[in-house]
């Protein structure tokens, strides 16, 4: 290595440093959004580690080339399109749609009187019904989303954090209608509260009754559900809100840390329920960092449970993830550069080792996708699989010598984040402090700055700009639905033997005033009384109370 050293030394001295004298450089200085520093070049010498204790193989600790032996080997990852709005029948037909042209994983996005536990005729819900997602109000609803969807063969995602035991409930609800026994259901509820108070919003209750729904769904679906992920620990929003990508590693997995912690302190074993822990991440624009973000994390993840937490089964160490093209790089100009964009973006996600992808679709910064532009973002995910090669080699950026330098070095900025929240006495006191949301805030503040200063350049909006007519075919979401909504929760009111509903809510409600009883089967119980979301959070909330921002704990 020291030949290596002095070989480097003498060319960026005697060429290096003569070149960029004579004909300068774009930049005084080349750093990314993480404030890593980019070199001129990468040489083995800023790759010190052992392999096998850095990288090791695919599917095997630290995990870092892969969680699987064979990756896409084997399976490519799952093309998994976010979507959903307006009423179930129009929900509905879209992910038929995206299932008929290729899609291989379901993901239902909710409306936010939905994700806020308000029924869709509460006043609360005027003019948000259906809105950014699909309106859910019971199981009514429910069986109307789902109709005619494989729920035995296809896994679904719902995004979903504060009424997730609910929407779960409702999905296991449906499927035993259906015949579908709640063992052979997979998927995902995102379930992930603490970013919720960090960085998104739709909370409803104060973090300790947040977290002991969320660890009676760690219990109720490792024991019921055993192929349900009952919680998808989120950077995505984090990374939206402005996050650095070395921030968005060190605060998702430092509320990682918090959901294990929560769940140990409820009794259950690391082993129990770690094994389906999994994990969402933004995919942003520059490649090479986020190709080492995703190799960092892994690593990361897999040292926190097997050194912190004494876990046992490799399954407990294996950070699975789905991925998300950055909706925050999305252009309403020039909208075909966001082709362009979310292909890159998505190749990133796939050279990262990603088990799950949603690619944005073109129209996106304007409005919810057209079927149109649905189809294209999917179609991005396809010709990586099937024509960019890139599948058939694991890991292929592995050895690249800036990525492992850029991997070690955000996975040190993470670990750096991650002792001063441990300083702190943990994630929630940290988030009840307003330390990571300050951070946040400072890094989109100077991610601003260089926008406008032009020190970052986004094609078509701070230069390339062109004249340009406002776009066409843009989906516009049926505005009765709200109308119709109302009425059928009127006639499902009317129509349910309102006693059972009754008997359902109230006894969720005198088992949410005894701490350690697992509420799962309560909720369960609620939702097949046809009781509605709005009545079954009522229920909690007269217990719970609800999260006032800015309440130190
Ligand atoms: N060899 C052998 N087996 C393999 C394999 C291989 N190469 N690759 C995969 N498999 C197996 C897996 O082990 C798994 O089987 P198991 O469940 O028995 O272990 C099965 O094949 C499916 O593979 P994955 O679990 O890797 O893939 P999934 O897609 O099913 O799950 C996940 C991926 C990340 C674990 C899961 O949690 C998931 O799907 N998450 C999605 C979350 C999501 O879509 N979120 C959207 C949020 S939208 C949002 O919030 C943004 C908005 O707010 C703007």
């Amino acid at each position: 290595m020291a030949d290596i050293k002095d070989e480097k030394a003498r060319w960026q001295k005697q060429v290096y440093e003569k070149a960029k004298a004579k004909g300068g450089e774009r930049h005084p200085s080349f750093v990314t959004s993480s404030g890593l520093e980019q070199k001129p070049v990468y040489t083995p010498d800023d790759v010190p580690g052992e392999y096998t204790e850095q990288l090791g193989f695919p599917g095997e600790y630290p995990f870092t080339r892969g969680v699987q032996p064979t990756m896409y080997r084997g399976r490519f990852w799952t093309m998994r399109q976010y979507a959903g709005f307006g009423s179930a029948e129009e929900s509905n037909q879209r992910y038929h749609y995206l299932l008929q042209s290729g899609q291989t994983g379901l993901s239902v996005a909710f409306d936010l009187p939905t994700q806020m536990g308000r029924d869709a005729d509460h006043s609360r819900a005027r003019g948000e019904v259906g809105k950014v997602g699909v309106s859910i109000s019971s199981l009514k609803d429910m069986e109307v989303l789902l109709k005619g969807l494989p729920l035995a063969d296809v896994s679904t995602s719902m995004t979903i954090n504060a009424t997730a035991p609910i929407l779960l409930s409702l999905y296991a609800a449906v499927g035993e209608q259906n015949g579908v026994a709640l063992e052979q259901l997979s998927g995902t509820v995102q379930n992930d509260i603490l970013k919720e108070y960090m960085a998104r919003g739709t909370y409803i209750y104060p973090p300790e009754p947040s977290l002991r729904l969320i660890t009676n769904m760690f219990a109720f679906c490792a024991k019921r559900i055993p192929k349900w992920n009952p919680i998808s620990i989120s950077g995505y929003h984090i990374r939206e809100a402005g996050s650095t990508a070395a921030q968005e590693i060190g605060f998702t997995l430092a509320d990682g840390i918090a959901y294990v912690e929560a769940a140990l302190k409820a009794g259950l074993q690391v082993d129990e329920f770690a094994g389906r822990l999994s994990f969402f991440f933004n995919v942003h624009n520059n490649f090479l960092e986020e190709v080492a973000k995703f190799r960092a994390a892994r690593r990361l993840w897999a040292r926190i449970m097997k050194e912190r937490f004494k876990a046992k089964d490799p399954r407990s160490m294996m950070l699975r993830f789905h991925a998300q093209t950055a909706g925050s790089t999305l252009t309403a100009q020039q909208v075909d550069n966001n082709v362009v964009r979310v292909a890159l973006q998505a190749l990133a996600a796939v050279m990262g080792g990603a088990q799950s992808l949603h690619t944005n679709s073109r129209d996106e910064a304007l409005a919810l996708p057209s079927e149109e532009a649905a189809r294209l973002a999917l179609r991005t995910q396809q010709v990586i699989a099937y024509e960019s090669g890139v599948a058939d080699i694991i890991d292929p950026m592995g050895g690249s010598y800036a990525v492992e330098s850029m991997t070690d070095e955000l996975e040190a900025k993470a670990q750096d984040y991650l002792r001063r929240i441990d300083d702190m006495g943990g994630m929630v006191r940290a988030i009840a402090q307003g330390y990571p949301q300050g951070e946040i805030q400072e890094a989109a503040y100077q991610a601003q700055r260089d926008l406008e200063q032009k020190r970052s350049v986004v094609v078509g909006v701070n230069q390339f700009q062109i004249k340009e007519p406002p776009p066409q075919g843009l989906l516009r979401v049926d505005e009765t639905v709200e109308r119709t909504q109302t009425e059928r929760l009127k006639k499902l009111r009317a129509e349910r033997d309102n006693a059972a509903a009754t008997r359902t809510v109230d006894a969720l409600r005198k088992a949410a005033a005894t701490p350690d009883e697992n509420l799962m089967p309560l909720i369960l119980d609620a939702v097949k009384a046809y009781a509605t979301l709005g009545e079954i959070s009522d229920a909690m909330r007269d217990v719970f109370g609800e999260h006032q921002e800015h309440v130190v704990l």
